[in-house]
């Protein structure tokens, strides 16, 4: 009967120990872990961008050029919520602190210092554009 209750007592401690290390770990490591990039990701895109027709992906934008559709990070630079389209005023407005950027990504209005990044377009007729959304924070 001791040892059952010296074996518990012992386990339990153990178990506080490990949570105690848990506590001081996860702040440093999830700081760590925070600044390791990530991968670019591809993105095929659904629709064709026909003239004119500005496209709405959850990650980016993809806007129509002569010389074949250019795309820009939904990501805010500021603290990354996604930015929307904006018709009425044809801009790039931020839901979250109200950040303000032209249709090419320039920032108009703070709170946000970094233009939204551009991100890379391709084309194949196999798998139509493609775009590489990478980390934009
Ligand atoms: S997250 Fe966009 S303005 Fe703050």
């Amino acid at each position: 009967m001791l040892t059952n209750r010296r074996f518990f007592l012992t386990r339990l401690i153990d178990l506080a120990k490990v949570g105690l290390l848990g506590i001081f770990l996860y702040p440093p490591l999830s700081f760590v872990v925070s600044r390791i990039p990530r991968l670019p990701v591809k993105v095929r895109v659904r629709a064709t961008p026909e003239k004119d027709l500005l496209l709405v992906e959850d990650d980016f934008f993809l806007f129509p050029a002569p010389d074949g559709p250019t795309s820009m990070s939904r990501i805010c630079t500021h603290l990354g919520c996604r930015v929307n389209y904006s018709e009425k005023d044809d801009l790039l407005v931020c839901p979250c602190h109200g950040s303000r950027y032209a249709t090419n990504g320039k920032v108009l209005r703070g709170p946000a210092l970094k233009d939204l990044p551009e991100l890379p377009v391709s084309y194949s007729s196999k798998d139509g554009y493609i775009v590489t959304v990478e980390d934009a924070t």
